[in-house]
């Protein structure tokens, strides 16, 4: 297996974002979202939101990249759950198809995690489609599963699943080293 890191993302990172994003997606979502939402991704579109978000920066969010062997292999963007709010949210987590279940969704939600509580967040969740099998593995994390909502994306109602880590101080003390 070749070696691997979790790190801040730069700026020039933007497009191995990008590139992981739509793979991811498109890997993941078909059945769970329309197809036109696949065929309409673009890595160069992805690409400007991306670097745009790492330029933007900010003391309460941020973006993580997995690299190995200088590509991106999976990636984490989080920061506050609302304008103001005091919780925390992972607002996204990927991993490439081919390194998955070699615990790099684990590293990047641990140093999401870190991040945030450094940023002062006690709690943290994130909102994941009810359809996605993906959820089990933040219930594998500890989070707990607590209220659900229908987003209206895409013309079509989906169902999302709020998973929630109430301390995160504790997660990190119990749960990073296991
Ligand atoms: C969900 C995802 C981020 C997990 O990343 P990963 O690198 O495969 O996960 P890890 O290898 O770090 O797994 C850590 C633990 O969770 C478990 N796990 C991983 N995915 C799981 C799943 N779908 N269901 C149940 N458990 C899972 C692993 O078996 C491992 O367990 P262990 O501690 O007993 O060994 C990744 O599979 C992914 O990107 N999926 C597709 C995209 C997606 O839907 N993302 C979520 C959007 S909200």
């Amino acid at each position: 297996m070749n070696p691997w890191r979790v790190r801040k993302a730069q700026p020039a990172d933007a497009r191995g974002i990008a590139q992981a994003y739509v793979d991811t997606w498109r890997a993941a979502y078909p059945g769970i979202l329309p197809d036109r939402v696949m065929i309409g991704l673009s890595v160069d579109r992805q690409a400007s939101d991306w670097r745009r978000q790492i330029e933007r920066g900010g003391q309460r969010d941020g973006v993580l990249v997995a690299e190995a062997e200088r590509t991106v292999i999976g990636f984490s963007s989080f920061g506050p759950a609302a304008a103001g709010a005091h919780v925390g949210e992972i607002h996204t987590l990927y991993v490439l198809t081919d390194w998955q279940e070699q615990g790099v969704g684990r590293a990047l939600l641990t140093q999401a995690f870190e991040a945030l509580a450094g940023a002062g967040f006690g709690s943290a969740h994130i909102w994941v489609l009810a359809d996605n099998p993906s959820r089990f593995f933040y219930e594998a994390m500890g989070g707990k599963r607590g209220v659900e909502r229908d987003e209206q994306l895409w013309g079509a109602a989906l169902r999302e699943y709020a998973y929630g880590w109430s301390d995160l101080a504790v997660w990190l003390t119990e749960r990073a080293r296991t």
